[in-house]
């Protein structure tokens, strides 16, 4: 069995356990990502064919919300703040400094799989803006340096 069979598989049993169910997209986009870790593109055609919709309308689902990803993530995942009160303590030209330090763009992933940095609007850690999360770990007041010395060494 190839990997495509086996992705083919789990996207055609998630639509089997959701069929019959009112609005089924959302939960089935859920249960992909959670089983696959993202929504791999050959789940587009098949879930348009099970709802009898156009690929077009899962697209506009799946880009819809930023918490579903369409590409495998890194091991752990750096979300930096772009919200008004990280904006208005220095976030741009900071996530700038960081990007330019990870060499990473948003929604980027390091070649080695250990890294994906990815926006966030908000973690309400506004009053330690600017704000970041490294995986579950909440991060306040964060500086290119700071953020350099937390993601040394991820693996
Ligand atoms: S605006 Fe960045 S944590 Fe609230």
């Amino acid at each position: 069995m190839t990997d495509k069979d086996a992705t083919q598989g789990i996207v055609a049993e998630v639509i089997a356990a959701h069929s019959g169910q009112d609005g089924p997209l959302l939960p089935m986009l859920h249960d992909i990502q959670s089983a696959l870790g993202h929504v791999p593109e050959i789940a587009v055609p098949m879930l348009a064919d099970a709802l009898r919709t156009t690929t077009a309308e899962i697209y506009g689902v799946l880009t819809f919300y930023h918490d579903f990803k369409r590409a495998p993530q890194g091991r752990h995942v750096l979300r930096l703040c772009r919200a008004e009160s990280c904006q208005a303590m220095g976030a741009a030209a900071n996530n700038d400094a960081i990007m330019q330090a990870l060499n990473l763009g948003w929604h980027d992933t390091t070649p080695d799989g250990a890294l994906t940095l990815e926006p966030v609007y908000c973690l309400g850690l506004c009053a330690c803006s600017p704000s970041a999360m490294l995986d579950e770990r909440p991060m306040g007041r964060v500086r290119p340096e700071t953020i350099a010395a937390a993601v040394a060494g991820l693996r």
